[in-house]
């Protein structure tokens, strides 16, 4: 029996409504296959607890959540609450917590009608971004000198650890050789004098180590240019934090957009829970009607169940998700559908089912 400790944060606006159909999904899944028991417990942290109590998530909140196999979040964001609050107080504590320093997007075409590209089909996109989560650009230590003055400078540290490098680097290639694939590196060496000139010759160590992987280097601008000219070159890519976080958005933008766009943050080793959840925000323009989008929502669970090592769920609800884009008029209005997202969770159950 694989019995898993789901923590669910649904977090605010439509995080709630889009982790609702999550769940459904899950307990499908648990209904399915007799192998397979999920144990819920929900958390009712994000904007609204933190305008009742000044606080994103309990004191010991990393504590209570410590015990479980997975997270599953929905989104955090309102607007009466300062953006950089509900992220380093929710989100970044616990990816940074956790040290779940892998970022894993799929970039991947489920509908020959979801990408804005002219003349590519689903075979010619479909790769993993693998976004380093913990340093680098996003290390947050830098400097503010003579602030206000005419000899202001403003330092914004790169940190890049000989450790934080490797182990992003090796999970990239160990990704690459467990799915035979070609694994590709994103940097800039020639600009960035310290930083990428390190990352490079990190690739480049640690593709010893692996001599059945090919191995690829582009540099950023170049990389983002073959994103949308041509993706088919691109199988795994594995690259900084910065670098990660543009190039994952450019790969959202070919795929679909941030109805369909997920994101696992990952702690490779299982020292600590791994947190599962869609790309979008929590969209108060949207939030309470029932349009959301539940679908990129549902493919975070399908990283969730690869995660556990349940690749058969994992492929299953994938295709489900194909099977469901096809149907036009069952999907949400962002999609040019007329269902709601309560409508859409369920139509997706449903074709779970069948494909059994
Ligand atoms: P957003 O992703 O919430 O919304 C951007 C636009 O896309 C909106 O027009 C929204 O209606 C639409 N949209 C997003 N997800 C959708 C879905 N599933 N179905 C249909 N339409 C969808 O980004 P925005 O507006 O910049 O941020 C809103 C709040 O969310 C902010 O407070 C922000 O800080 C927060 N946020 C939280 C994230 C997280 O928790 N991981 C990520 C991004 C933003
Ligand atoms: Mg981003």
């Amino acid at each position: 029996m694989n019995k898993k400790k789901i923590a669910l944060i649904p977090g605010d606006g439509i995080g709630q409504e889009v982790i609702k159909q999550g769940v459904k999904v899950l307990k499908t899944v648990e209904s399915l296959d007799e192998n397979i028991e999920f144990e819920f417990t929900d958390f009712p942290w994000g904007c609204e607890y933190y305008l009742e109590t000044g606080k994103m998530m309990a004191e010991d909140g990393l504590d209570q959540l410590s015990s479980f196999d997975s997270i599953y979040l929905g989104a955090v964001g309102y607007p009466t609450v300062p953006d950089h609050i509900s992220l380093w107080d929710l989100l970044l504590k616990i990816r940074k917590g956790f040290d779940q320093y892998v970022n894993l997007r799929p970039v991947k075409l489920l509908h020959p009608g979801l990408t804005p590209l002219k003349g590519k089909s689903r075979e010619d996109i479909d790769f993993l971004v693998i976004r380093e989560n913990s340093e680098g650009e996003y290390s947050g230590k830098g400097d503010w000198l003579f602030e206000g003055n005419p000899e202001e400078v403003v330092l914004q540290t790169g940190v890049f650890s000989r450790k934080g490098t490797e182990r992003i680097i090796r999970y990239a290639f160990e990704e690459a050789r467990r799915q035979k694939k070609k694994l590709t590196s994103i940097s800039k060496a020639n600009a960035l004098n310290y930083s990428m000139v390190f990352w490079d010759q990190v690739f480049n160590e640690v593709a010893t180590d692996y001599p059945e992987v090919e191995t690829e280097s582009y540099l950023v601008d170049a990389a983002s240019m073959f994103f949308v000219r041509e993706p088919e070159r691109f199988e795994i890519v594995v690259t900084s934090n910065l670098f990660g976080d543009i190039l994952t958005d450019l790969g959202a933008a070919i795929t679909g957009g941030l109805g369909v766009a997920t994101g696992a943050n990952i702690n490779p080793e299982k020292k600590y829970p791994s947190m599962f959840e869609p790309v979008h925000g929590s969209a108060p323009d949207i939030a309470g009607k029932g349009l959301a989008n539940p679908l990129a929502a549902i493919w975070s669970v399908a990283q969730m169940m690869d995660f556990f090592g349940e690749k058969q769920w994992s492929d299953k609800i994938e295709k489900t998700l194909e099977d469901v884009l096809v149907h036009e008029s069952e999907l949400t209005p962002d999609m040019g559908g007329k269902s709601t997202t309560d409508g859409l969770g369920d139509f997706f159950c449903l074709k779970l089912k069948e494909l059994k």
